[in-house]
């Protein structure tokens, strides 16, 4: 080879090696830049969910405020797949979906977006059909339905990892079936988000972005009581350092609405998932919300919290018992603070501003109520209801 033809060669791999790079940050490159706002069928619907489910959702979306609030994906959960594959083995919808590129095109034409669901093994969770050996198949499917979202569910891998020799060859064989279906999407060339569910097993937060997640659910099904929700909420002190623009820590979609929490429990539900910058995927019934619910998820203070565009998730600051300061940096230079009291009743505490990064007295807002405090002094003396949330952002 004479030097020319070298430094040619050399010069095609640097190319190939800096325009691959970005690609290995997330799934699709410009998705998920602020963590994934829409809802989903399952807390609600179960196995209920139809055509007919999403239209109505789709609708809701627009007509409550919300799509104009930021929520953008229809999420169609577990249950849409028919029980066989046509004969060339084309993933097929069952009867509750007699047409999923008109629904697709009828959730565009809202100007919003679909999802849908599958699992890397042969089964999903409920036992439909999964992607296990139609991993290219089904994300070519997907695209031409126009399909804009994916959530990934492990459980039905589960099989042929308990059946690996060891730990490690489990572990590789979750991780190479997340990388599969990355390429897959990836080389239908949409822009699809990858939202891996598997509840936090061997840290996912540590090799989610590797395989191309978008998000990755870091815990168990939430449920609509206040137990579920908290104790999900608060465990994911010290995961701040792994979200971040096109990839992010996923506690779980929303129960806001579904009737088994107070509206204090729900505000602190929200409160804290914008702290956390997690996805707000709306779990309820959007057809049939009460005024509360729809001021609850279409808070628009409390959403620029959670889709502030520098995209640092926030952390515990402190935990004095019950009572546990949460607090997120903003791209402006002010705070996301959030006072929480994990006790049923209510109770007094004070808030230290010198230990959230300020100096002597703050400006503060407080979201809920929607009003300006002015200048605060520090301590700040606060009563929060029992499982209740003071939300404040706070400024020098
Ligand atoms: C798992 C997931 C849920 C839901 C169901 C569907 O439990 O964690 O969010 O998708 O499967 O079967």
């Amino acid at each position: 080879m004479t030097m020319f033809r070298r430094c040619l060669a050399l010069f095609g791999m640097l190319t190939m090696t800096f325009a691959l790079a970005p690609q290995l940050q997330g799934q699709s490159s410009g998705v998920a830049m602020t963590p994934p706002m829409g809802w989903n069928s399952w807390n609600h619907f179960h196995r209920n969910v139809t055509d007919a489910v999403i239209r109505a959702q789709a609708d809701a979306m627009v007509s409550s405020g919300m799509r104009d609030a930021g929520y953008t994906y229809i999420n169609i959960d577990d249950t849409w797949e028919a029980e066989h594959r046509n004969a060339d083995g084309t993933i097929q919808t069952n009867e509750k979906f007699p047409d999923m590129k008109a629904l697709a095109d009828y959730v565009h034409s809202k100007g919003l977006k679909l999802g849908i669901y599958s699992s890397p093994g042969p089964l999903t969770c409920a036992k439909f059909e999964g992607s296990y050996g139609h991993e290219e198949q089904d994300a070519k499917t997907y695209a031409a339905w126009g399909i804009d979202y994916l959530k990934y569910d492990l459980c039905g891998l589960r099989v042929q990892m308990k059946a690996a020799p060891s730990h490690e060859a489990a572990h590789k064989i979750m991780v190479d079936a997340y990388i599969k279906m990355r390429d897959a999407l990836r080389s239908t060339g949409r822009p699809i988000v990858y939202s891996l569910c598997q509840y936090g097993d061997d840290a996912v937060w540590e090799w989610g972005t590797e395989v191309g997640g978008n998000l990755w659910r870091t815990t168990g099904d939430i449920s609509d009581k206040y137990a579920s929700m908290s104790a999900i909420g608060f465990s994911q002190a010290g995961l701040a350092r792994f979200a971040g623009p096109g990839h992010w820590n996923d506690p779980d979609m929303l129960e806001v609405g579904n009737g088994g929490m107070t509206a204090e429990e729900y505000r602190t539900h929200m409160s804290l998932w914008a702290i956390l910058a997690a996805p707000l995927l709306a779990g309820n019934d959007l057809s049939t919300m009460t005024p509360e619910t729809i001021a609850i998820l279409t808070n628009r203070d409390v959403i620029a919290i959670d889709q502030d565009r520098a995209g640092k998730q926030g952390d515990r600051v402190s935990a004095e018992g019950p009572i546990e300061i949460w607090a997120k940096p903003l791209a402006d230079g002010s705070k996301a603070v959030g006072v929480f009291n994990r006790h049923p009743g209510q109770l007094t505490t004070q808030v230290d501003f010198s230990k959230l990064g300020f100096k002597g007295a703050v400006k503060a807002k407080d979201l809920w109520l929607g009003k300006d405090l002015g200048k605060i002094a520090s301590p700040y003396t606060v009563t929060v209801p029992g499982h209740g949330v003071l939300l404040l952002r706070v400024s020098q």
